[in-house]
Formats: C-alpha cells, sequence, structure tokens
C-alpha cells in the first residue's frame, strides 16, 4: 500500500534525533534557528562547496554530520519568501516528500528570517507532502528494493514546526478532506479495467453514502425508462453494464439552487466498431477521468462538511465491441429527443454526457453545470497537457474557472464556440452527426455537448491531457493525476459557499 506520512504541528523546537529538512531563504545563510539543529559548522562549509544557494526548491542534503545526533540534515531552498503562494509551499511539501526516502523520524524546521511561518502555510507544506508521497502499487507483490511485501512498509512520521499549531491543525483538516479527494480520483484513474468497471465505478460511489452523501445509482433497465438512447448505445457492445451515478450533497440552504459537476465515466474505450490502434491502447482505462475528477470532488466536499449544495452525476459505460456494439451510421435516440448520428463510435464521450447533461438540467436545474471529459486528442494537440481546455456559454463561469485554476494550477485555456462551428454537426439522416470534419476537434466535441444544456450556464473541460500521463512535478507523480478536484474544490469554496 501506498505508505503515507502521518504530520503532526508543533512550536519550534531543536530536533535531536532523525532526519531534519530546513527550509532557507534565498541568500540569508543560516539562522540561529537553524543553526541550534547542530551541524550548522558543516552547513556553513558545504554551502559554498554544493553550490547551494536556495533557490526555490532546490535541494542540499548533508548525512549523518559528524558530532550530532541527527542522521541527516536536508535544506530545502525557498527561494524568495515574499513571492510564496498557497501552491508554492504545497511545492516545497513536495520537494521534501521526494527527499524522505526511508526516513522515518523527521522534523521540518522553517527557518525564514521574517516569514513567521503561519498555520495556512504549515497545512500547504502538508499537503504537498501527502500529494506527492501517492504512489499505485497495489498491485506490486514486491517492493521496489526486491523486498517481500509482507514486511510492511513503515511511513514516515512527520512534525512540521510552526508559530501557530493549532491554526495550522485547522487548515490541514480542510487540506486533507481535498487531498484524499484528489487520491481517490488518482486511484480510480490508475485501477485497470478489469477490476473497475460501470458496475463496480458506481459501487466506489456508493460509498460516499457514508459521508452524508445521497447517492442513487441508475441501472440500464432505468436509463431506458428515460429514454437515455444515447448512452446506452455507446454500452451495448459490452457485458458489463452501464450505470449513472448521481451525487447529492446538501451541505447548503434548503431553497438554494445547486451547482452541479457532470463526468465522463468510459471505465474502457477500445473505440468500439471505429476500434482505436493497439499502441497506446492501454491508456484508455483512464477514460474515467472525468468521473474520478467528480467523485473525489464530492468526497472532498463532504468530507469538510462544504456550506453548498451540490450534485455530481457520473454516466459509467464501457465502450466495447462485441456482435451487439453500435455499428458507424447507427441511429440513436438521446433523453432530449434529438436524434444522433454515430459516425464514429470512438466519439463515445459526447454520447455518454449527453444524456448525463441533460438528466441532469432537467432534474436539478443547477445553477450551473461544469461537465468534465477525457474528451479528444485534439485537445492535446491544442494545448499538449499543462492545461485542461475550457468551453463555456458564460463568461462569469469561466473567469471563476480560470480563477481556481491559477490559484490551484489545475489551468484552464478558454476555446471558441460559434455557429460556425456548430453546423459542421448537422447531419443528413439525423438531427446532429457525432463528429465533424477534419479540423478543430476539440472544439467540434464542445459544441456537440452544447446542444444539451439549452440556455444553462455550462462550461466544458476537456482533460485528456491533463488527467493521466501528464508530467509529473513537485506533487505528483503518478499516472494519474486527480487533475480537476482541487480546481472545483477552489471554485466551490470561493464562490459558491455562504
Ligand atoms: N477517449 C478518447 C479521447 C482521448 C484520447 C483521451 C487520448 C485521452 C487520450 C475519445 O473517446 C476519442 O476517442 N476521441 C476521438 C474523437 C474522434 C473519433 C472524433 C479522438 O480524439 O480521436
Ligand atoms: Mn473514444
Ligand atoms: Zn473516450
Amino acid at each position: 500500500m501506498n505508505s503515507r506520512p502521518s504530520i503532526a504541528f508543533a512550536k519550534p523546537a531543536t530536533p535531536k534525533k532523525g532526519s531534519v529538512f530546513v527550509l532557507s531563504a534565498d541568500g540569508s545563510g543560516l539562522s540561529d534557528a537553524a543553526k541550534a539543529c547542530d551541524p550548522a559548522k558543516a552547513l556553513d562549509r558545504a554551502f559554498p562547496v554544493a553550490d547551494f544557494t536556495a533557490k526555490f526548491a532546490s535541494v542540499m542534503e548533508v548525512l549523518a554530520p559528524e558530532g550530532t545526533s541527527i542522521d541527516r540534515l536536508v535544506v530545502i531552498g525557498a527561494g524568495k519568501v515574499s513571492a510564496l503562494d498557497d501552491y508554492a509551499w504545497m511545492k516545497l511539501g513536495g520537494t521534501i516528500a521526494a527527499s524522505l526516502r526511508k526516513a522515518i523520524d523527521v522534523a521540518v524546521v522553517v527557518d525564514l528570517a521574517d516569514a513567521s511561518v503561519g498555520g495556512k502555510e504549515a497545512a500547504n507544506l502538508a499537503a504537498g507532502i501527502l500529494l506527492r508521497s501517492y504512489s499505485f502499487d497495489k498491485y506490486k507483490t514486491k517492493k521496489d528494493n526486491g523486498d517481500d511485501k509482507g514486511e510492511t512498509k513503515k511511513s514516515a512520521k512527520i512534525t512540521i514546526y510552526t508559530n501557530d499549531p493549532a491554526g495550522a491543525k485547522k487548515a490541514f483538516a480542510d487540506e486533507v478532506a481535498v487531498i484524499d479527494g484528489v487520491l481517490l480520483a488518482r486511484d480510480l484513474v490508475n485501477e485497470p479495467a478489469n477490476t473497475l468497471g460501470p458496475v463496480e465505478f458506481a459501487a466506489r460511489a456508493k460509498e460516499l453514502e457514508a459521508l452524508g452523501v445521497k447517492v442513487e445509482i441508475l441501472t440500464e433497465k432505468e436509463m431506458e425508462k428515460l429514454g437515455m438512447g444515447s448512452l446506452l448505445g455507446v454500452a451495448q457492445g459490452s457485458p458489463r453494464g452501464a450505470r449513472m451515478a448521481v451525487m447529492q450533497w446538501n451541505g447548503g440552504k434548503a431553497k438554494d439552487s445547486p451547482v452541479a459537476f457532470v463526468g465522463k465515466g468510459v471505465t474502457f474505450d477500445t473505440g468500439g466498431n471505429s476500434m482505436k490502434p493497439a499502441s497506446g491502447m492501454e491508456d484508455m482505462k483512464g477514460d474515467m477521468g472525468g468521473a474520478a475528477a467528480v467523485t473525489g470532488l464530492m468526497q472532498a466536499l463532504a468530507s469538510r462538511k462544504a456550506k453548498a449544495n451540490v450534485v455530481g452525476i457520473i454516466g459509467l459505460v464501457e465502450n466495447a465491441v462485441d456482435g451487439h456494439a453500435q455499428r458507424p451510421g447507427d441511429i440513436v435516440t438521446s433523453m432530449s429527443g434529438q436524434t444522433i448520428e454515430v459516425l464514429n463510435t470512438d466519439a463515445e464521450g459526447r454520447l455518454v454526457l449527453a444524456d448525463a447533461l441533460w438528466y441532469c438540467n432537467d432534474r436539478f436545474q443547477p445553477k450551473f453545470m461544469v461537465n468534465l471529459a477525457t474528451l479528444t486528442g485534439a485537445i492535446m494537440v491544442a494545448l499538449g497537457q499543462h492545461y485542461a481546455g475550457l468551453f463555456s456559454n458564460n463568461d462569469e463561469l469561466s473567469e471563476r474557472l480560470t480563477a481556481a485554476g491559477q490559484a490551484t494550477q489545475e489551468r484552464l485555456w478558454r476555446m471558441p464556440l460559434g455557429s460556425e462551428y456548430d453546423k459542421l454537426i448537422d447531419s443528413k439522416n439525423a438531427d446532429m452527426k457525432n463528429i465533424g470534419g477534419r479540423y478543430g476537434g476539440a472544439i467540434i466535441a464542445a459544441q456537440f455537448l452544447q446542444r444539451f444544456v439549452k440556455d444553462t450556464p455550462w462550461a466544458h473541460l476537456d482533460i485528456a491531457g491533463t488527467a493521466m500521463g501528464a508530467p509529473g512535478n513537485e506533487i505528483n507523480q503518478s499516472w494519474g493525476s486527480g487533475f480537476g478536484v482541487r480546481l472545483l474544490d477552489r471554485l466551490v469554496r470561493d464562490n459558491y459557499e455562504q
């Protein structure tokens, strides 16, 4: 299992044993507080040799300095202290986690001249440590060093020194709720499709009831009654069934209309009859990254008892091929009544979302809907893997999302919508077709979704590039990143809580 560090906060003290991490500001050298950690003399000599100037997130390590009781001193550069925002503190936490190795006893001394380390800063450090420490190793029967796993890996016990331990503890409790939401999303994305199909995913969503979330699971029969021919058409080539999970967290005022999040949950995407090439197809176990983010978000909001009414809806199917699978050219009728000519069975995510969005809007009349989906390869061509695509019919919602993206560094870049693009999905044989021409594939997918949201403020986040396989960073080394959970928690926290 993941060796999750345990974290405590305490008033500044002089650590006497174990590994000591000292955060040091750019150009300031070591203060008396750090020198009290004993090996200061060794450091005074090591700094120039190592050419260490405490640049942000740089690391200098001194092992068991002679004449000291501690095992190791690791100095982490904090750069310019005045420039440290929430995310920078998280990154520093991640940098600490990256250097933990097998340490059990760990003390973090924040030695930043005039910046007193308050509760919020310490909590962000802790958050970065936990996010970076995650790894998906549940299927490894041997540890990386070849040891038998039976001998459980001990996890680090970390004490962070802060002037405000009580404040840190309080801030950290909220952060842990969000972190656990991120880790749940990562777990779901990393889990292979043989163990996580629509039915198994729905069961994971159902577990949120323990936190006070109301969870309904719609079966194929119920979805058929509702007329969800678009979603069910995708599922019909798989023996794994189809589900829709409807999650409600009612932490706000009774009469207040909810905000809504909708996720694409294709537990595996073979492409169907329009089959994908073999190379890289394994990545399509992550084609439920949108649903994973929505589920992780609902867990986070419920765990921290967010003062908002929130709906989370995920459409769960497997896009597989057997003799029952839908064919190119098939025409299906969506819950909205609009008919769709399925010209490419690999453009399935939009077919799932069409019914999920319509159902969400129809039943809940939400203040807004934000959907998340690993929807198109084209968004990766446009933006690479550092920004998710944002498409929206509403400027205020877009601006709030973009701001939340900046704050959490789960960044969004707004892309265009317009009637010139919309007409590209008009069809000769039905109300619309599920693909357009050669260009603007991510936009065309968004135009398709827009036909199912009426005038409700809506945003579509295309997270194909960011939810999985994105380059690692200070706070994530996992293939499944959990992208979207911190972003949307922040959106709710900053704008929709009373
Ligand atoms: N799930 C894929 C999109 C995807 C590709 C996500 C790579 C993550 C990584 C989606 O269902 C898909 O197949 N989209 C097609 C659409 C096309 C057929 C119009 C695509 O992007 O090629
Ligand atoms: Mn596909
Ligand atoms: Zn897909």
